[in-house]
């Protein structure tokens, strides 16, 4: 393959959004970052300089970086920040690759601002599985803040309680018009009897979204860069840090159609923030009034998820067949939620935790990657459980025992081991999904249900025929989401919740996986320019 090079600059800039302005941290200048494009099995290389106040790391949300786990990005996980007037230049191959991903900021929560889409094209010569598109249109959904967002989690760190809710959400960084600021929105131009591809991508920090054009159906073809069977919907639900391409094709003549963005959360907390719009643009029609979606927001938008989330298949031809793992070395149960704990000086006198396996992570100081390298010890333990410290059994109702132990603890795989991981949401406070996400590898998964993971009877209803691959799957409200995958990449990975703010809480481990035996299986060496801390 060939290498592509990119050169980002973080830099501040001003921008108006809401009818206000405040200075953003970005990449180049830019919300969103510039698009990365690249070929299945090039090489990617991006000098990122550091122009900002504060530290900086950027992730390739999706890149299984095969070796080169130091170039993955999560700040102290992998490499320590790049500090201010510091460059580091990630240097990386999209191996086996195809689809469409992102990359973000990882760590604070600069991702916010910080984040841009990665298209990896197929090797040259090499088709979709799929009729060629027209156009090739990439979205990107964020949310916005007013006020500075790194103040908004601090102040919530400092007194305990959650942070306050973004002020909108984004369609290629528009809100479109909104009460007391009407402005427009993103247009998506189109001409009538064609076939677009929409690379959409969910860089919201706390939101799965819900995408739905009026009139038009989508097929989806793509999720988390991996191709499924053609699956045509309404609504496409894209949880942060997911990804999902979907066909549209131009079957109405002329006209204006209201696309709508609005968040999955069966309680609302503010709302105000509900839903952002963009419009289809059909060419020569400016002049015609918009057309809403006839059908309203789901009423039961848990179902309307399940249902799609449900329905995504691998595409397992012959060309991308399913490797799914059937005899597994570790059966992990994994229980994700949040919960409260005693606080003295917060004002409420309790602090809202989030916790796997009632442990609520603790970020080390250097690198977990480099200290696993180097054999330092004292940095990290590899005694992550293999299941909840305290019994768990999800009844509907807040659990008695809301016990969460701190720690920076790791689990430990074997070069090659497969694993079963369920996750069981134990829905402590208010009804939610977690978007679980791991870094390094391609997953599949296997099953997922509402109430309480059965180890006797869900497995007989696993799909070990065409599940779909994924690098971040909801695990439903009160339920469970079943994956499985092999150690076969070397390095320390680490597993959290797509929503910024409950891995802030503590909802994130890593795993560590060893070297293999043989010359192609082990991590590579760090580069020169890894930053120090
Ligand atoms: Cu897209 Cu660890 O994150």
């Amino acid at each position: 393959g060939m290498v592509r090079h990119y050169k980002f600059n973080v830099v501040v800039k001003r921008a108006d959004r809401l009818c206000s302005t405040k200075p953003i941290v970005t990449v180049n200048g830019r919300f969103p970052g510039p698009t990365i494009y690249a070929r299945e099995d090039d090489t990617v290389r991006v000098k990122v300089v550091n122009h900002v106040r504060y530290n900086v790391t950027i992730h390739w949300h999706g890149v299984r970086q095969l070796r080169t786990a130091w170039a993955d990005g999560p700040a102290y996980i992998t490499q320590c920040p790049i500090q201010p007037g510091q460059v580091y230049t990630y240097n990386f191959a999209v191996t086996g690759q195809r689809g469409t991903l992102l990359w973000h900021a990882h760590i604070l929560w600069l991702r916010a601002t910080v984040h841009g889409a990665l298209v990896i094209l197929p090797r040259r010569g090499v088709p979709y599985p799929f009729p060629k598109p027209h156009k090739e249109k990439v979205i990107v959904l964020a949310e916005w803040w007013k006020s500075d967002v790194e103040a908004v989690i601090d102040e919530a760190m400092k007194s305990g309680a959650a942070p306050n809710v973004s002020d909108a959400y984004t369609i290629n960084s528009h809100p479109g018009p909104v009460a007391n600021c009407p402005k427009d929105g993103y247009k998506l131009a189109v001409r009538p009897g064609k076939t677009y591809m929409l690379r959409i991508i969910n860089a919201a920090l706390n939101e799965e979204l819900f995408f739905k054009v009026a009139c038009h159906q989508l097929t989806v073809v793509e999720v988390d860069a991996t191709y499924v069977k053609p699956l045509r919907t309404d609504a496409i639900l894209v949880g942060p840090g997911q990804t999902t391409a979907a066909l549209l094709t131009t079957n109405h003549s002329t006209g204006k159609y209201l696309i709508t963005v609005s968040p999955f959360m069966d309680a609302p907390i503010d709302v105000n923030n509900i839903t952002a719009t963009a419009t289809l643009l059909y060419s020569g029609t400016s002049k015609a009034s918009l057309v809403a979606p006839t059908t309203p927001p789901p009423k039961n938008a848990t179902w309307v998820a399940e249902r799609f989330v449900g329905s995504l298949r691998s595409l397992n031809t012959n060309t991308y067949p399913a490797r799914v793992p059937l005899e597994m070395d570790h059966s992990l149960l994994f229980t994700v939620g949040i919960g409260v704990k005693p606080c003295a000086t917060c004002p409420s006198g309790i602090r809202v935790v989030a916790d796997i396996n009632n442990i609520s992570f603790v970020m080390p100081k250097t690198a977990l990657l480099s200290a696993h390298y180097y054999k330092t010890p004292g940095v990290f333990t590899d005694d992550f459980p293999a299941k909840p410290l305290i019994e768990f059994n999800y009844t509907g109702k807040q659990p008695a025992n809301l016990n969460t132990m701190s720690g920076t603890r790791l689990y430990r795989l074997t070069y090659n081991a497969t694993v079963q991981l369920v996750l069981q949401d134990t829905g402590m406070i208010a009804p939610e999904s977690h978007p679980i996400h791991l870094h390094g590898f391609n997953f599949f998964a296997v099953g997922r249900g509402l109430g309480n993971f059965d180890p006797v009877k869900d497995p007989r209803k696993f799909n070990l025929v065409d599940p779909v691959e994924r690098n971040t799957i909801g695990v439903p409200s009160g339920g469970w989401a079943a994956i499985r995958f092999r150690a076969d990449n070397p390095g320390v990975w680490f597993l959290h919740c797509h929503l910024e703010v409950h891995t802030t809480w503590g909802l994130k481990m890593a795993f560590v996986v060893d070297d293999g035996e043989g010359p192609d299986q082990s991590l590579l060496p760090p580069p020169s320019d890894l930053p120090k801390c």
